[in-house]
């Protein structure tokens, strides 16, 4: 079920240049969230963007009936929403796309830039099941890092940046902690890292479940320009995913 409501901002906090961390908050109970849903969101003052974006749930906050979102700014939309300020009003269609699935004890996490985003809350919930994840994080620069005491007090954190100005150097492919024998591996990010995980721990018989980012227009399941070709035909992203076997997809 999908609810639409209006939610405040309660908090805007600029992770580095162009990442920005929102505080939302309802004055109605929270739906129940899965982690790797995402809403689709709109400014409710005057707008110059048409259609709301989809943007992960990076956290939740049940006792506040709070969500928090990561932003990254790219284009019209996403800088809209980086310049709320606290007390404005956004609209949210949540929770949409299926989610992850919790799965296995010993279980890696890959995230690249900001598809980090719905991989805090999902190492939440494989704490609560007293899991502690390897998480494994790709950034270009040390520059374009966020701060990683979050994920630091669900999951050991490991950093790959490209040009080596923080922890290992090179793509987060070429990391170390790949090489060991996981239960499940979960992945978002840019598609050509995800391409190369799947195909990496598809060699090793390791199960890995991709969250896909296409293009969105309408998140429901109305429009279909989110298709994603897998055997097993074409999909819509935003209603049979965004999280998929790495198996199913034709990238
Ligand atoms: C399921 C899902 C979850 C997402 N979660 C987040 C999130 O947590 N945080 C976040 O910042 N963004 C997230 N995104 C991406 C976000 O929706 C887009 O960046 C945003 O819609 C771009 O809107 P815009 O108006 O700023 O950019 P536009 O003006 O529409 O585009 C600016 C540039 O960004 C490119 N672009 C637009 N959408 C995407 C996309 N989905 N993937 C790659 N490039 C794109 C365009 O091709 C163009 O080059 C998610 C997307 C999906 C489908
Ligand atoms: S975005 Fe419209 S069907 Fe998926």
């Amino acid at each position: 079920m999908k609810y639409c409501s209006d939610f405040t901002i309660v908090e805007n906090k600029a992770l580095n240049p162009t990442l920005f961390r929102l505080k939302l908050q309802s004055k109605d109970k929270l739906a129940p969230v899965k982690a790797g849903q995402f809403v689709e969101i709109q400014t409710i003052q005057p707008s110059s963007v048409l259609l709301r974006r989809p943007i992960s749930i990076h956290d939740v906050d049940e006792e506040s009936n709070s969500l928090y979102l990561l932003i990254q700014k790219v284009g019209k939309g996403s800088n809209e929403l980086a310049n709320l300020e606290k007390n404005q009003t956004v609209n949210l269609i949540y929770p949409c796309g299926n989610g992850f699935d919790i799965k296995g004890n010993d279980v890696l996490l890959v995230g690249g830039g900001v598809g980090i985003a719905p991989l805090l809350y999902l190492s939440k919930c494989f704490h609560k099941q007293g899991i502690k994840p390897t998480i494994l994080i790709g950034f270009r620069t040390k520059e374009q890092m966020i701060p990683l005491d979050e994920f630091e007090s669900f999951c050991n954190v490991y950093i790959s940046t490209q040009d080596g100005s923080f922890g290992q150097k090179g793509l987060v492919t070429e990391n170390t902690v790949m090489n060991h024998v996981y239960d499940t591996v979960y992945t978002c990010g840019p598609s050509p890292m995800m391409q190369s995980i799947a195909c990496f721990f598809e060699q090793k018989g390791i199960p890995c479940f991709v969250s896909l980012e296409n293009k969105m227009a309408c998140g429901i399941g109305a429009c279909l320009c989110c298709a994603q070709n897998t055997h097993e035909g074409y999909k819509c992203t935003c209603t049979d995913g965004p999280v998929f076997d790495s198996k199913e997809i034709i990238w």
